[in-house]
């Protein structure tokens, strides 16, 4: 039976035994084994059904752990971990022996990140190893933002959930390449360009969002069961009405997600809160939609937050749940 918890040393001693840990973080909640056990890396594939050729981010106490798992760090690694650690920012450089082959799927680059949830923080300096955390949901799947998603997720799999709260960003963190050549955006979080580029001018965006960039990003992912419908930030209240209507007429059951709620939309149509603006909507998104899989919603309609920065990675993670779903238009 899967336990949930708040037992940081039962946490440890199971890691140390070569067991899965649900892992508390600000972002999302993600799947931990300890670096240092290939047998317990390649469960966690396993228990997610993840092929073993998408690496895994290492997540470590703090700055010094740089020159442990990474090799040739460059200044800037330090100038951004030194600004950005403890928090939601993933940074790829050359990896050091003491990362194993399964960890990166053979790749020569790790990605490196120091989480800044209390739990997981009081875990790390318990261990004093690092931990591979992917995120805690089945390949393809929508991230868990909360300990009962990481168990409805991922059951017996699973052999304690930390429980550590709704995580207070949710959406996952930003990825930034420093393994070589010109740093780059790999993936949006609530870290956005705008900021890297205060200490690295010349830092690159992934160009075209929809080209996996990293091997996981791929268009298809954060996936909900219902099928998903975004339209634009600024659609009128009007036009939201007229794409709802046929799927209501065709009887299926259909529900908006917006940053506000739309006037002049009925019953049976289901409303689902985003409000308090971008970083807030980040907060709920995951969880507004597993509540649309669990009223078991065949379409939902989604108004994406507007703006930079955090509004602008949630609308990239609804675009990847929306080419999951085949729901376009
Ligand atoms: O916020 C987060 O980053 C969460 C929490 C749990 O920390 N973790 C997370 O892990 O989102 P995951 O495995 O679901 O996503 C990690 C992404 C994947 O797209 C993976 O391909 C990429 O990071 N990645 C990891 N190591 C890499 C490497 N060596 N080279 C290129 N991409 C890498
Ligand atoms: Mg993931």
């Amino acid at each position: 039976m899967t336990k949930i918890g708040t037992d940081v040393h039962a946490a440890a001693s199971i890691l140390r035994s070569g067991g899965l840990v649900g892992l508390p973080t600000e972002t999302v909640y993600g799947l931990a084994a300890l670096v240092s056990l290939p047998e317990a890396v390649a469960r966690v594939f396993r228990a997610k059904g993840r092929p073993t050729d998408h690496p895994l981010i290492v997540h470590v106490a703090g700055v010094d752990d740089l020159d442990r798992f990474a090799r040739d760090v460059p200044p800037a690694a330090r100038v951004l971990a030194a600004r950005h650690w403890p928090g939601p920012l993933t940074i790829l450089l050359r990896r050091s022996d003491a990362v194993a082959d399964v960890v990166t799927g053979g790749r020569d680059t790790v990605a490196l990140r120091a989480p800044a949830h209390p739990l997981a923080h009081a875990l790390l300096a318990e261990l004093g190893d690092g931990v591979v955390a992917p995120s805690a949901n089945r390949f393809g799947r929508v991230s868990p933002t909360s300990a009962a998603d990481v168990v409805a997720e991922l059951g017996d799999a699973v052999d304690l959930v930390l429980d550590g709260g709704p995580c207070t960003v949710g959406i996952e963190s930003t990825i930034v390449d420093l393994s070589g050549g010109v740093p780059r955006l790999l993936r949006a979080g609530q870290v956005t360009l705008a900021e890297l580029r205060e200490d690295l001018p010349d830092a690159e965006a992934a160009g075209d969002a929809a080209e996996p960039v990293a091997p996981g990003m791929l268009a298809a992912h954060y996936a909900p069961d219902a099928r998903v419908v975004v339209l634009d930030p600024a659609v009128a209240p009007g036009e939201v009405a007229r794409v709802v209507a046929p799927h209501v007429r065709d009887g299926r059951s259909v529900a908006v997600l917006a940053p506000d709620l739309i006037p002049g939309l009925l019953p049976p149509v289901e409303q689902l809160d985003a409000a308090g603006g971008p970083a807030a909507y980040a907060r709920v998104l995951y969880a507004r939609l597993r509540e649309a899989d669990r009223r078991g919603v065949d379409v939902l309609v989604v108004v994406p937050p507007p703006g930079d920065g955090i509004g602008a990675a949630v609308r990239d993670r609804l675009r990847r749940a929306a080419a999951g779903s085949a729901g376009t238009g």
